[in-house]
């Protein structure tokens, strides 16, 4: 790591906060002409670089002409070792699971397929500006040491956690509670904490945990500071009759997870598309996230995500790409494909608040706004540099663009990863394109 401090000149934008609770003109900062200085991986300055340069004269300088610089994208639901099965036709979830999913994911027991795949992973996240995610990995233990080691070559803070699922799937992916118990215990002793890498409690879904796992996930939860739990939530009509069928005695899908004590406010629960009103009260008040997935949740048919709803309800929202259901490790991608959803919804994802899901909502969401999410001083220099003219298609029609709002729009509109020039975690470049 570089020791002397080096500044990116370039136009720069960030989230404050949330557009629907702070106003539009309130959630972000932006410097048409700034800087962003970084020392030891750390962010030490931010503002307009006239003002900057006058200050440190003689600080190195990286110039990026026609560019924008952002934060990291921040992924808060993904499966990576579901990238093989990205692009399956035809089934929705249940059918899905057991006729893609399920034996892509039994390739892992193979410990070289889990480091190719690891690292095929890693490369198409920083290809696309992810810097941070929150990780499913497959019910092998061997699955998340893998991950992790290679996000800890790379230096990056990632979460991730072995799937517990010890009923309704194939014999050679199920554990048993205990076995889930332990093996998960062992990831956290080594990993949970260890440089930028956290671990999350990952029950796969509840039709897949007998009671006596999920009781047991609340007990690791209850063991250890700072672990996430991780999981899925109301995403299919099937699914929510299944879950119904299985347990009886509970108020509705959500209340499976609470009556285990899986409510808390580092669990992220993906998708939640078709919650009650009391659902999302109990969320709330838990200060548990969502993860909002839409290309998974157009590509397997599960429905539209009631965006207006959560906000109404005040629960915490961030973005998902839910790769392998989902259809592109591109942020910029899902959020196009969000605001597709709510304009089928009857309203419209402001280019801000899109960009505040994609960014500092999510770490909101993982309660790391200390270190990512935003590029404040004292923060992590995780951050990306968007090509303004990334394609013929995307310069011609920014050409167009009379402000950073509409260019932030043709970016989420039109971008994908050729829109990423750059990507950069801790201060280092860790992706550069090639054009
Ligand atoms: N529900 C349970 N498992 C999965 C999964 O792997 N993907 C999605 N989208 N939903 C799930
Ligand atoms: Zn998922």
């Amino acid at each position: 790591m570089k020791n002397a401090a080096i500044a990116h000149r370039s136009a720069i934008l960030h989230s404050l906060g949330d557009p629907h609770t702070s106003g539009v003109e309130n959630s972000y900062e932006y410097f048409e002409d700034g800087l962003l200085i970084i020392e030891q991986g750390i962010i030490t300055h931010l503002g307009d670089a006239s003002e900057l340069l006058h200050r440190f004269p003689n600080i190195e300088v990286l110039q990026h002409h026609n560019k924008l610089i952002v934060p990291g994208f921040i992924d808060t639901h993904i499966h990576y070792p579901q990238t093989g099965v990205i692009a399956s036709y035809g089934e929705q979830l249940l059918d899905w699971l057991e006729n893609y999913t399920f034996p892509a994911e039994a390739a892992f027991s193979d410990e070289k397929h889990c480091d190719a795949s690891a690292e095929f992973f890693l490369d198409e996240l920083l290809k696309n500006g992810t810097t941070t995610a929150l990780v499913f990995g497959t019910v092998h233990k061997s699955s998340v040491e893998a991950f992790f080691q290679a996000a800890d070559k790379r230096h990056l803070r990632m979460i991730a956690g072995k799937v517990m699922m010890d009923r309704n799937a194939p014999e050679n992916l199920t554990d048993t509670a205990h076995s889930s118990y332990v093996d998960s215990k062992e990831l956290i002793q080594k990993y949970h904490g260890k440089n930028r890498l956290h671990y999350a409690v990952t029950p796969r879904f509840a039709p897949t945990s007998t009671p006596e796992q999920l009781q047991l996930a609340g007990k690791l939860l209850s063991e250890f500071d700072d672990l996430y739990l991780h999981t899925h939530l109301s995403e299919n009509k099937k699914e929510i009759d299944w879950v119904a069928q299985l347990f009886p005695e509970r108020k509705n899908y959500l209340d499976v997870y609470d009556h285990y004590d899986l409510l808390t406010p580092r669990s992220v629960f993906a998708h939640a598309i078709h919650l009650d009103d009391d659902e999302c009260q109990r969320l709330a008040a838990c200060q548990s996230s969502v993860a909002f997935c839409p290309t998974s949740n157009t590509f397997l048919g599960s429905g539209l995500f009631n965006l207006s709803k959560m906000q109404r309800h005040k629960v915490q929202v961030a973005l998902g790409t839910d790769i392998g259901g989902g259809t592109s490790f591109s942020m910029l991608q899902t959020m196009q494909e969000a605001y597709k959803v709510c304009q089928l919804s009857g309203h419209q994802i402001n280019p801000f608040k899109a960009f505040y899901l994609a960014t500092l909502a999510g770490a909101q969401a993982l309660k790391l706004t200390d270190k990512i999410g935003d590029l404040k001083v004292g923060t992590e220099a995780d951050f990306v540099v968007l090509d303004l003219a990334a394609t013929p298609l995307i310069n011609y029609r920014m050409q167009r663009a009379r402000s950073i709002e509409e260019q932030l729009f043709v970016l989420m509109i039109l971008g994908d990863d050729r829109a990423i020039a750059e990507t950069y975690s801790f201060g280092e470049c860790v992706y550069q394109s090639n054009s």
